[in-house]
């Protein structure tokens, strides 16, 4: 929309980018046979429990608008289950429900970030966590991950030079989308020190804190280290560990002191969650947990499948992804991953994200989402071979 009025928008918007991994998407449209692995999706249906208790509800006719911060009990249960897993008592008074985690990480962001602060974001990084303080009119700086001794890892030192107390908002994803990098228990009191000292809002996004490949029931967060009126905001979403995508219902922990003007933004956004979507979500929470189970389990495993066929190719570098859903890999001599990837959907019929989409910092790289069935997979790796065998 952007290139066609080009004029008429706003110039920080005019400035986004069009999503990369939609473009290649777009180069294998029509095409008979592509395997495609670029979005950040499970090849499965959400669990029938859950769309069951959904459906019911919608036959109930609970088709009406709901509370702005979400439907009290929905935040109950999302409190219980939160204070359960992160081993603290996180109260209902510090949770909004949203439309989708990226709904959740916009809202957070136009509560606290204004035109020209500066913003520091560790990347390479899922394009929505740099785009949403840019479409703001921040200041984004960027901090990258590197790919040492097979694993992804954030050189602390640098993260925390770069946060100057004029910085006003710290954006972390971890497990992180695409490189799978996991944020490091004994990392975690270092940064929120840093921030304590200076003022800055750390906004963690924690969609993938459930999908850990450690034994661990969550990846470590900051939630049980900060005090409840730390400037800390975690954003969330059921669209991962659910596999609840196309539902679109997030949250977000955060100061109670805050939460009001949150529930002022959420009118002003999508002003509620739809009542049927929010029972879902209740039967996720209060049900889900052998699904999750399970679910990290058949991730392991997929994780070990593509993996260990990466490697086996020459010339493919791959880091071990410690959580998520993604491996971030590279091919020996490849410093155009736009091109590339398209190349893969035309000539070998494999669909994966360019690195480029992800900043600066992913190019060069390719991502694959492994959460598909066994055989999807093999096939996958299979068609890369081939294609690289040809070249
Ligand atoms: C890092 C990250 N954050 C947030 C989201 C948002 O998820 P949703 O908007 O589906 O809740 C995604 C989705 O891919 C993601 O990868």
């Amino acid at each position: 929309m952007s290139q066609a009025f080009p004029a008429l928008a706003r110039p920080q918007v005019r400035q986004l980018r069009s999503s990369l991994i939609r473009e290649v998407a777009n180069a294998g449209l029509g095409l008979p046979d592509v395997l495609a692995f670029w979005f950040g999706e499970s090849d499965q249906p959400t669990p029938a429990f859950i769309r069951e208790r959904a459906a019911r509800a919608l036959t109930d006719g609970r088709t009406f608008y709901t509370h702005n911060l979400g439907r009290p009990d929905l935040r109950a249960t999302l409190a219980a289950y939160l204070s359960d897993l992160h081993g603290t008592p996180i109260g209902a008074e510090r949770l909004a429900v949203t439309s989708s985690g990226v709904s959740a990480l916009m809202i957070a962001a136009q509560a606290l970030v204004e035109p020209g602060d500066k913003v520091a974001v560790v990347t390479p990084v899922w394009p929505n966590v740099a785009e949403i303080p840019r479409i703001l009119g921040a200041q984004v700086t960027p901090v990258s991950l590197e790919p040492r001794n097979g694993r992804w890892s954030l050189d602390l030192d640098r993260l925390i030079d770069t946060l100057t107390p004029d910085t006003r908002v710290l954006f972390l994803n971890s497990p992180n989308n695409p490189t799978g990098w996991t944020l490091a228990v004994d990392d975690r009191q270092a940064i929120l020190d840093h921030c304590r000292k200076h003022g800055i809002w750390l906004l963690a996004d924690d969609v993938y804190e459930r999908l850990s490949f450690s034994p661990a029931r969550s990846a470590p967060s900051f939630l049980p280290l900060a005090d409840p009126r730390d400037r800390l905001v975690s954003t969330n979403s059921f669209s991962k560990a659910w596999r609840m995508t196309g539902w679109r219902l997030g949250w977000m922990v955060a100061p109670a002191e805050l939460v009001e003007a949150l529930g002022v933004l959420l009118e002003y956004n999508t002003s509620c969650a739809p009542d049927f979507v929010q029972e879902g979500a209740v039967a996720a929470l209060t049900e889900g947990e052998p699904h999750v189970t399970a679910l990290r389990a058949d991730l392991g495993a997929a994780r070990d499948q593509v993996l260990a066929g990466l490697r086996a190719l020459p010339g493919v570098e791959a880091p071990e992804p410690e959580g998520g859903m993604y491996a971030f890999f590279r091919l020996a001599g490849c410093e155009d991953s736009l091109t590339l990837a398209k190349a893969l959907v035309t000539e070998a019929g494999l669909g994966l994200a360019p690195g480029a989409a992800f900043g600066e910092e992913g190019e060069g790289w390719l991502r694959w989402c492994f959460a598909a069935r066994p055989e999807k997979n093999a096939a996958g790796l299979e068609r890369l071979a081939r294609y690289l065998c040809a070249r």
